[in-house]
């Protein structure tokens, strides 16, 4: 579906761009050096159909942490709630997302939530399958269900370049391993996550992702529910205690919008019951957040007023 470019939405990116300056584009995974500081753009998916975007949206971009949030539903659908929460927490941890000093220090290294990259890992660590390519293919066809696209797929540059460089997250794996909270090949597990988090698509893809979890698991265009209501409102949580990561508090009082960010500088966004947003800014904060993608919220979430509180 074409989306209708939009003057309010083209403004509103114009004032948020003036940010990107102060941000820099991730480069701990080489690949993502690449990407311009300036850009921005946004699409928003309406519950009726009608999709508004600004910017460049035909722009590609990796999901890196925004995939966490959809890899949480399917091992909750593979598995159940009690199952993932016997390896990962609930609770926020106000630690950068890469952090392992909660697994050193807390009694077992179960990490304190699905967000961070230590829960993420122990997540995905559950996803059904037999093999690295079969569960990777579970993963991919999920996202293409929830994006209703049938060709995304994943980048074999950005996950190499991540694979050949997570030397964070291999020790995080092994911390988690040491105490059984994972039991599986650690080079199997990073090939499956960084794979996943490689996976690419446009801001249009990711805004229909957002407006599924908006209307719980519900895919309102084809009126086909993706996700059980309980899985959808479970992440949606997740989204407001942990999707910024450290910054998830000042995000809440300042947008309040349920929402996901990655490094590539994706956010995906969901208001309940209306729309679905997909953001692209690749100049990130010291927390690593979209600066342009959060100041963009801030200002709709105002304009719309979106805050759920
Ligand atoms: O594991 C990593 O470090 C990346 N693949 C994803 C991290 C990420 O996106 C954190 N986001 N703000």
């Amino acid at each position: 579906m074409p989306c209708h470019s939009n003057e309010e939405l083209k403004r509103l990116v114009s004032e948020a761009k003036k940010y990107t300056k102060h941000g820099e584009v991730a480069d701990y995974i080489p690949a993502l050096k690449k990407a311009n500081r300036d850009d921005l753009s946004v699409a928003i998916y309406h519950s009726d159909g009608n999709c508004y975007s600004a910017g460049d949206i035909d722009q590609k971009i990796t999901l890196q942490s925004i995939s966490k949030v959809l890899t949480l539903a399917l091992a909750l659908i593979d598995c159940g709630e009690e199952c993932v929460f016997d390896k990962v927490g609930y609770e926020p941890t106000g630690d950068p997302f890469n952090s392992i000093i909660k697994l050193e220090t807390s009694r077992s290294a179960k990490p304190l939530n699905p967000m961070i990259n230590a829960g993420a890992l122990a997540v995905t660590h559950l996803i059904k399958g037999n093999s690295v390519i079969e569960r990777l293919e579970r993963i991919i066809a999920f996202i293409r269900d929830l994006a209703g696209h049938e060709t995304i797929t994943y980048s074999e540059e950005i996950a190499k370049s991540e694979f050949d460089t997570a030397f964070l997250n291999r020790s995080l794996c092994y911390y988690m391993k040491q105490d059984g909270i994972i039991n599986e090949n650690v080079e199997e597990l990073l090939e499956l996550y960084t794979k996943q988090c490689a996976i690419e698509m446009d801001c249009l893809d990711l805004s229909r992702i957002g407006l599924v979890f908006a209307m719980d698991g519900l895919d309102p265009v084809r009126e086909k529910q993706i996700i059980p209501v309980e899985v959808a409102r479970l992440c949606k949580t997740f989204m407001v205690t942990c999707g910024m990561y450290n910054a998830s508090g000042e995000f809440a009082v300042r947008v309040g919008i349920p929402a996901k960010s990655g490094v590539s500088g994706g956010i995906m966004g969901s208001i309940r019951n209306r729309y679905g947003i997909g953001i692209f800014g690749p100049a990130l904060d010291e927390r690593g957040n979209s600066i342009g993608g959060i100041k963009l919220l801030e200002m709709m979430s105002k304009k719309y007023e979106l805050s759920i509180f």
